[in-house]
């Protein structure tokens, strides 16, 4: 039997679980820092594992991804899942056409009035039907052909974003919710970096990000692909009163806690549609993710019922497309450009072609390895993507339209011994994708594009000193390093090209006010390698100031979140150069400053500042409980025992580490000495 106890903290733990879950995932808005929440997370995992009779789907540990699945069993659906008519031409004026329809079939005339639409996007990823029942998801399944699906239950478990419970007090028997699970572009774009990095292949585009995802049979790695959702529809229904409006069914999903995207009008007449239409268009590259198109749909239920189908499309809806992300173009040839940290990136050179909604002549190829993976030659006809503001990239070749002969193979480093911006050579290090100039601030492409990085919106946010300015400033020799920025006089800035007197104060100014900046600004503006804005962040909330992460070692760089070998290396050797160092000593002599705090080394708790090392298999605690529960205390855990270490928690099969610790008289404690040390708070 499970103590009442038990079961009040397994429901309290579940609850506050998904209240941070929501908070995170949808609104973007995290209440705990993450440290807390997986201790949370663990505390509730181990509960769950000694209390096997307490397990439920909807429990917040089911997101994770669990076992393998052989295959997806067929799920026929209750209510067929259709698709809409999609019009692919992308003038506005398309919703005239459509409203004429609706009234026609209506048997309206002019002297009746308007319709109200509902119009919202046509967001581009996988329709997914979650059924729940008495408010608990019980099943999630693919369109596939529309009577039949594929069960996909436990990947969609793993989209933070869809309740596992509907937030209703009295939830209907049955409520199927209908919408598209889909990849953020944000999120495609660091799961491809990421991927490229380690020499992983990459996705092609978020659709596919998605629909692969899904269709995972390692719900595990379905896990890592952050996914989303959005709901636009619902299937079968039981007990349920439901709305009398599409907009009015969206708001009551949106009340109990199912998203629905907030970028949705309702409105009367074409004229409505045709606004929402003009105005999604020239926000299309600002959206967090890819859209097909728009949607518009009449409202009213009633009005749906009585519009009826048309074979398998409702006449009631329709998507307007607009211009696609991917279109077909030549590779002309490959040029090559010299980024910051001196990486040579292989750059295509295309035939012009309307992508987008501009038109495009590069885009580009990443890398050798991606070179070498999509087989890219000059002169093949390939798949060009542009969604949002995000660099143009070759995503594959067509290959049934290759030459014949075919091309030769690019290699980069054939072409490329030396950097063709300072003659420096070029080299690629091993485990490394990119090839480098050796030239390192020598080379004035690197010099220019660090001054840009450190001059940028999310470093130092030195607003007007752009890429035409640094051009000039760098081609002088006026400005070598970053901290030659802040010695810049009126007079010199004047006297640039494109620049007046009421341009250089303000620019003077700009410099002064990026004076005053955070450290995770300033750490980010360093380019270190691997450190992008988020790690900057972790770095600078982890250690406080900056002395301290000059000053740390590589042990303690892999205590911060998310920070790995490569990333803890790279932040090493940038701080062992004396350049560097003598770098940031300049730009702090000059002013930079920001305000410091402890970091959370001096976290409070019994075994604050404490190193302990765990060994061997404890009789109740698994390794994470116990490194929770320490964690938790304020103390730290570390793989190997040294003089530093303050306790050694060692359980039985404990080996080398449990010698190590007698031998340098380190107390050695087991569960129950760990227990009550903990306890003693
Ligand atoms: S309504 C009966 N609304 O586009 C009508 N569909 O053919 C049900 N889609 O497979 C569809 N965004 O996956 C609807 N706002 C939206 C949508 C949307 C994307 C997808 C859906 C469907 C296809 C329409």
């Amino acid at each position: 039997m499970v103590s009442p106890d038990v079961l009040a903290r397994v429901t309290a733990l579940r609850q506050e679980l998904e209240r941070h879950n929501h908070a995170y995932y949808v609104l973007d808005q995290p209440t705990l820092p993450d440290v807390e929440y997986d201790r949370l997370f663990h505390e509730l995992q181990s509960l769950e594992a000694e209390h096997p009779e307490l397990f439920t789907s909807d429990s917040p540990t089911q997101r994770v991804g669990g076992k393998s699945i052989d295959g997806f069993a067929p799920v026929r659906h209750a209510v067929p899942m259709l698709s809409i008519r999609t019009e692919t031409d992308t003038e506005a004026s398309g919703a005239l056409a459509f409203d004429a329809r609706v009234r026609r079939e209506l048997g309206l005339d002019q002297s009746d009035p308007l319709i109200e639409y509902a119009a919202e996007l046509k967001f581009d990823g996988l329709a997914i039907n979650l059924r729940y029942e008495h408010g608990v998801l019980v099943q999630a399944a693919t369109r596939g052909d529309g009577e039949t699906g594929e069960d996909v239950t436990q990947n969609i478990r793993t989209v933070h974003v869809i309740p596992l419970r509907l937030k209703i007090p009295s939830p209907p028997a049955v409520l199927e919710v209908r919408g598209e699970v889909f990849m953020r572009r944000d999120a495609f774009e660091r799961y491809n970096a990421r991927q490229r990095e380690s020499g992983k292949p990459t996705l092609v585009n978020p659709r596919n990000g998605a629909a692969g995802s899904i269709r995972q049979l390692d719900p595990v790695i379905a896990a890592q692909r952050p996914l989303t959702f959005f709901a636009y529809g619902l299937g079968a229904v039981q007990g349920w009163p439901q709305p009398d409006s599409h907009s009015a069914m969206l708001d009551a999903l949106a009340a109990m806690g199912v998203p629905v995207c907030a970028e949705r009008v309702t409105g009367l007449g074409a004229e409505a549609l045709i606004s929402f239409h003009d105005d999604i268009a020239a926000r299309r590259d600002q959206l967090p993710f890819d859209i097909d198109g728009v949607v518009y749909k009449v409202n009213r239920y009633d009005l749906q019922r009585e519009l009826g189908f048309l074979t398998r499309e409702p006449r009631w809806a329709v998507a307007h497309k607009y211009p696609a992300q991917e279109q077909l173009t030549t590779l002309i040839s490959i040029d090559i450009q010299v980024g910051r940290t001196g990486a040579l990136t292989p750059v295509a050179r295309l035939a012009p072609v309307f992508v987008g909604g501009v038109t495009v002549t590069n885009a580009t190829l990443h890398n050798q390895d991606e070179i070498d993976r999509k087989d890219v030659r000059v002169g093949d006809t390939v798949i060009v993507r542009r969604a949002g503001d995000v660099i143009p990239e070759v995503v594959a070749v067509v290959a049934e339209k290759r030459p014949d002969p075919a091309p030769p193979r690019f290699n980069l480093l054939e072409t490329y011994p030396t950097c063709p911006e300072c003659g420096s050579h070029v080299v690629r290090l091993e485990g490394e994708s990119a090839a480098r100039c050796t030239g390192g601030l020598y080379c004035p492409a690197q010099r220019k594009q660090a001054l840009l990085h450190f001059a940028g919106r999310r470093a130092m946010d030195i607003e007007g000193l752009g890429d035409k300015l640094i051009d000039q400033l760098v081609e002088r020799g006026v400005v070598h390093t970053p901290a030659d920025v802040y010695v810049l006089s009126l007079e010199t800035l004047a006297g640039l090209e494109r620049m007046a007197e009421k341009s250089a104060t303000n620019l003077i100014a700009a410099i002064e006010a990026s004076k005053t900046t955070t450290l995770a600004r300033f750490v980010f503006s360093l380019g270190i390698r691997n450190v992008g804005e988020t790690t900057a962040k972790d770095l600078s909330h982890h250690f406080g100031g900056l002395d301290k992460l000059i000053a740390a070692t590589e042990a303690e760089l892999l205590e911060v979140h998310d920070v790995g070998p490569i990333v803890a290396q790279s932040i090493i050797q940038f701080f062992s150069e004396p350049h560097n160092l003598d770098g940031v000593s300049k730009l702090r002599t000059a002013g930079v400053h920001w305000p410091e705090t402890a970091g959370m080394q001096q976290s409070s708790g019994i075994l604050a500042g404490k190193t302990l090392v765990l060994t061997g298999s404890l009789p109740t605690l698994t390794r994470d409980d116990a490194k929770a529960k320490i964690e938790a205390a304020g103390g730290k855990v570390t793989g190997s025992v040294s003089k530093k270490t303050d306790y050694v928690v060692a359980g039985v099969e404990a080996g080398s580490k449990l010698a190590k610790a007698q031998e340098l008289g380190v107390t050695v404690l087991d569960e129950a000495g760990l227990l009550a040390l903990l306890m003693a708070i």
